[in-house]
């Protein structure tokens, strides 16, 4: 066993008000607010970030967003800046997932800005990676995602390793209720703590924690959970539900 800590971090991606939001963070709170074996963040919509931050005030609960914009202020309509999260108390911030990529065209060198900014601004980013199935199919996946890291982490020194969270989603896994095996995350997870090893050393690459995301859920995050580098997972749909996201917290801690 790795001496990282697990991190639960639920991506609320599109869903809920802010009251509703509000609600589903004062009911996590309740049932693992208080426990700190686990580390917990919900990435809810910008506009939730002020209520739930409020309802998340005084509990180990970390507040997280979905997305960042590299830049301090300026012209770029629509977006959101670091000084705009830290007021609200943000400590994690989801940068280049795969929706982001896909829909809105994000690259690997404008994650990249997005991961230093995060940083600089003493958050921590949490770069998310992962393959189509027809990449996967084509036997790529290991080269893909690997340069994912490689381009993602560019510039970030071995000093920032415990700030780093690297996210694996296989594409063809997120919202479809088809999961990795643990056998096939732990393969690429493994593969990721190889490339974290030559961007930031080896020492420092034990420090960063690599979250499994894809369909986890209550009845199969044991499994997932248990392979020596998942250390932990983002979770979308099963993040909706206060039950269901309080069992997988509670994985995380069963492990030890
Ligand atoms: P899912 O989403 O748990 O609904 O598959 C995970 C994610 O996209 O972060």
């Amino acid at each position: 066993m790795s001496n990282r800590k697990y991190l639960i971090a639920g991506n609320w991606k599109m869903n809920k008000t802010a009251c509703e939001g509000a609600e589903l963070a004062r009911q996590i709170v309740e049932a693992v607010g208080k426990q700190t074996s686990v580390a917990v963040c919900v990435c809810p919509t910008f506009t939730s970030l002020d209520a739930v931050s409020k309802a998340l005030d005084g509990s180990n609960i970390v507040l997280g967003a979905q997305n960042m914009h590299p830049k301090a202020s300026g012209a770029y309509t629509g977006e959101i800046a670091a000084d705009m999260l830290r007021q609200f108390f943000v400590g994690y911030v989801i940068l280049g997932h795969s929706e982001r990529r896909q829909y809105f065209g994000e690259t690997d060198a404008f994650v990249n800005e997005k991961v230093l900014a995060t940083l600089a601004n003493n958050m921590r980013p949490i770069l998310c990676v992962g393959e189509t199935l027809e990449e996967r199919e084509a036997g790529k996946t290991i080269e893909l995602v690997s340069a994912q890291v490689k381009e993602g982490l560019k510039g970030v020194k071995g000093e920032q390793a415990e700030n780093v969270v690297v996210a694996y989603e296989p594409i063809w896994a997120i919202g479809t209720g088809k999961t990795a095996t643990p056998a096939m995350a732990q393969e690429v997870h493994a593969a990721i703590r190889v490339v974290l090893k030559e961007v930031l050393g080896a020492a420092q690459a034990e420090k960063v924690r690599i979250l499994y995301g894809g369909s986890m859920k209550p009845d199969n995050a044991d499994a997932l959970l248990a392979e020596p580098d998942i250390d932990g997972g983002l979770i979308g749909g099963a993040a909706l539900d206060a039950k269901s996201f309080v069992s997988l917290v509670e994985s995380a801690a069963k492990q030890g």
